[in-house]
């Protein structure tokens, strides 16, 4: 039996959680892959209701217990300060040392790309955010707040072990898909010591991977090639914040949100996955939700279980679902989440049967 935990959280998040763990479902009974789903209700709703954000027990539940976690988003305009969206989310990854954030950044269509003359086969790279460091560590304070001298100090956090380990994640990942090139992205110009640590790092690692070339490239250059020459990159990994921001950027090159996967992992330990997309209030509760990248999240989920036929027999799904146009609005289609969703397993159905 392999425990898998749902947790939809808010907005959007409930609905296309929801399709996803659908997915796992029927998947698992026509596979007979064993999952156990079971579903929690952290979010915005509990965290007001009682002010529970993730107890300290539930994560070591997972710990123990669980393979896997499905994640939906979290966000809510009734919490601004966002509190609980750092309780739970950032938690999870931080207490479960998730230290590998990856996102692949990958075109499904030409048709869905804003970059003039660039197409699937140019827009097709996977990130490595480092996911337990950086800015995101919480690390600061604040100084005579609410007064004209106000100050404010947020830390960034970088390791050896924690700047090493994404790297050579990066690295053994290029290495198993026979990717020559991977970029290592900073701001060291700038950042001298932080950048220093994963200068050093880089040009070290380079002698123990002369298989490779490992490249360098100023995240703001990064940021401008992505859109004018995107081909140049297969594997990129940069630190937590640059991550989190190049991702969306890479979304927007992809399809939008509604196609960004990721994954948050440590070899051997439980790994949590999530679209890479917010709660989207403007859309909740409309049936608009694009479920798509749940679904490659999905994919995602099921390649870290051992399930690599199944992961992707749900990419060859959204390929259908792509092709015949049975997609949400923000991909150009006319169909709900539930009906992209219904299509989806269909396929799914389909093609795990036969
Ligand atoms: P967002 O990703 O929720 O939405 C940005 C824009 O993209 C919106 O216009 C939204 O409608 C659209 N969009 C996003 N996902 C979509 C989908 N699946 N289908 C169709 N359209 C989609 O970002 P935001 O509006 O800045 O954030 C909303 C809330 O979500 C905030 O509270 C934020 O902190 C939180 N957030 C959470 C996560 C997470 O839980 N992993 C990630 C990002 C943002
Ligand atoms: C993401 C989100 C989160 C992040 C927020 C909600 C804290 O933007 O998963 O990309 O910045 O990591
Ligand atoms: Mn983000």
């Amino acid at each position: 039996m392999t425990r898998i935990a749902v947790i939809p959280g808010d907005g959007i998040g409930k609905e296309v959680a929801e399709e996803g763990a659908l997915l796992l479902q029927e998947l698992s009974e026509i596979r007979g892959l064993g999952f156990e789903l079971r579903h929690f209700d952290y979010g915005a709703d509990r965290y007001l209701r009682d002010g529970t954000t993730l107890p300290k027990e539930q994560i070591e539940e997972f710990r123990r217990d669980y393979r896997a976690i499905l994640f939906g988003a979290v966000g809510d305009p009734r919490v601004p300060d966002g509190r609980h969206a750092r309780e739970i989310l950032l938690a999870l990854r931080f207490e479960l040392d998730l230290y590998v954030n990856l996102r692949p950044v990958k075109l499904w269509a030409d048709r869905f790309t804003p970059l003039r003359g660039k197409g699937t086969k140019e827009i097709d790279m996977v990130f490595f955010r480092e996911n337990t460091e950086g800015v995101y560590v919480d690390v600061g304070g604040t100084f005579k707040q609410g007064t004209p001298d106000e100050v404010a100090v947020n830390e960034d956090v970088n390791t050896r072990k924690g700047v090493e380990r994404i790297c050579r994640a990066a690295l053994e990942y290029a290495r198993k898909k026979g990717v020559r090139t991977v970029w290592m992205s900073d701001k060291s110009n700038a950042m001298r010591h932080a950048g220093g640590l994963w200068q050093r790092v880089w040009k070290e690692l380079a002698a123990e991977y002369p298989d490779l070339e490992l490249r360098h490239m100023y995240v703001d250059v990064l940021a401008m090639q992505m859109v004018l020459r995107p081909e140049m990159f297969k594997v990129v990994v940069t630190n937590n914040l640059f991550g989190d921001i190049l991702t969306d950027l890479g979304a927007g090159i992809a399809g939008g949100l509604g196609f960004a996967a990721s994954a948050n992992l440590h070899p051997g330990k439980i790994g949590l996955f999530e679209p890479v997309h917010g709660s989207a209030p403007d859309i909740a509760g409309q049936g608009k939700a694009n479920p798509i990248a749940t679904f490659l999240t999905c994919a995602l989920m099921l390649e870290h279980l051992g399930c690599e036929e199944e992961a992707r027999i749900v990419e060859r799904a959204v390929e259908a679902a792509v092709a015949e146009n049975c997609l949400t609005p923000d991909a150009g289609g006319d169909k709900t989440t539930r009906q992209v969703g219904d299509f989806v397993r269909a396929q799914v159905r389909r093609m795990a049967t036969t």
